[in-house]
């Protein structure tokens, strides 16, 4: 069995019986008008030349801001922005929309919309409509075989074993759409790293991009919570043979570090944190220090790479991450190997520590964030 993530971006909204009459106008538009892609904006348009003049009429009556440009860019030939000009103003005045998805309910409480972003924008923002804050998106069960026998369940009993429950055994709230064609699960996007997880036994998880199905790669859910110190790191070593000329030195940053003049001005506030590391093992030395703490080195002593690489900070876990759970450092680790980022990693007694380059680190944390799952 397969499961499609949709791409749609849905929002779900509640209109007031008594405010309907505002959401007319967007809402037959979303039901009625065909919703055009914008490239089939621009061939109906050259199919329906003869509408054109009738649209430059509407729009000398508009008296469309954007009008004048539309006419010089025509006069002056230039395809690519008349057409663009062209489909604004079709857009704007209401002629096309890129609504994919759109569902209204009736109900004696309210009108409960369920539309993409695209949608959305044809809703005016009134004390009638609440919107759910959430962006949600559509799951849809896609059995392979086909030939449905009167024996098999329909609807949502099809999938309640395999779908709605395992879902909800994970704590991720649901919002179910049934239709005619199929059922539509909806679940926060935020939400998707966990259902992907929990799902991805049972079915292949499949994922609409562009509107092309391409397999859907399962990022492991980050469980626990990642901050950014702002400092940057060095890691580095020195020669054996050197740890006497900078011993003095070495112990003050190892044990007197609360003290120092510079460690102290930078406050965990500031989002500096202190973090120190020193490993001789079978007689090589390695160090993990901040940029500062470099400084107070002799030139020359710690090796440094041609390229003198500084390396960021991504701290892993908010209460202490303990030693039986596993899983952890490979939340990590795994989206900064498809990303091809190089990595060190220090697990401490309380938290874990990632070290990427430093002009990486906004997309190493911009990849995590998307991981990282928010539920409990
Ligand atoms: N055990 C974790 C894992 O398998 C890594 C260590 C986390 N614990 C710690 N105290 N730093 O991913």
């Amino acid at each position: 069995m397969e499961l499609h993530i949709l791409e749609h971006s849905l929002k779900v909204a509640s209109i007031a019986k008594e405010g309907i009459q505002i959401c007319t106008h967007g809402l037959i538009k979303l039901a009625f008008l065909p919703s055009k892609t914008r490239e089939g904006a621009f061939s109906a348009i050259k199919q329906a030349k003869p509408a054109i003049k009738e649209l430059d009429k509407h729009f000398k009556i508009l008296e469309y801001q954007s009008t004048s440009s539309l006419y010089s860019a025509h006069d002056h030939c230039d395809q690519s922005l008349w057409k663009q000009s062209l489909f604004g103003l079709l857009f704007e005045s209401g002629f096309v929309h890129l609504c994919k998805f759109f569902s209204l309910t009736e109900t004696p409480e309210d009108y409960t919309i369920i539309v993409d972003e695209d949608g959305f924008k044809e809703l005016p923002e009134s004390e009638f409509l609440s919107v759910a804050d959430a962006t949600w998106l559509a799951l849809n069960v896609v059995s392979g075989g086909g030939n449905a026998t009167s024996s098999q369940p329909i609807g949502v009993t099809k999938i309640a074993k395999s779908v709605i429950a395992p879902l909800a055994d994970h704590n991720i709230s649901v919002f179910m759409l049934s239709t005619y064609q199929t059922d539509f699960i909806l679940v926060r996007e935020r939400d998707l790293p966990m259902v992907m997880h929990t799902l991805s036994s049972e079915f292949t998880l499949l994922r609409v991009v562009n509107g092309e199905t391409v397999a859907a790669n399962m990022p492991r859910p980050i469980i626990h919570p990642l901050s950014s110190p702002s400092n940057m790191f060095c890691v580095t070593s020195l020669d054996p043979d050197t740890l006497p000329s900078v011993a003095t030195l070495l112990m003050d940053v190892m044990f007197y570090s609360g003290g120092a003049k510079d460690s102290t001005a930078l406050s965990e506030d500031s989002g500096h944190i202190r973090f120190f590391s020193f490993s001789l093992i079978e007689g090589y030395i390695s160090l993990v220090m901040d940029e500062q703490t470099t400084r107070r080195f002799p030139n020359n002593v710690l090796f440094t790479s041609a390229s003198g690489e500084l390396w960021k900070m991504v701290r892993i876990g908010g209460q202490p991450l303990g030693f039986d759970e596993c899983g952890i450092v490979a939340q990590i680790s795994e989206p900064l190997a498809t990303a091809d980022i190089p990595a060190y990693y220090i697990s401490t007694f309380k938290f874990d520590h990632a070290l990427v380059p430093e002009e990486n680190i906004q997309s190493v944390i911009g990849a995590l964030r998307t991981n990282e799952c928010t539920g409990q």
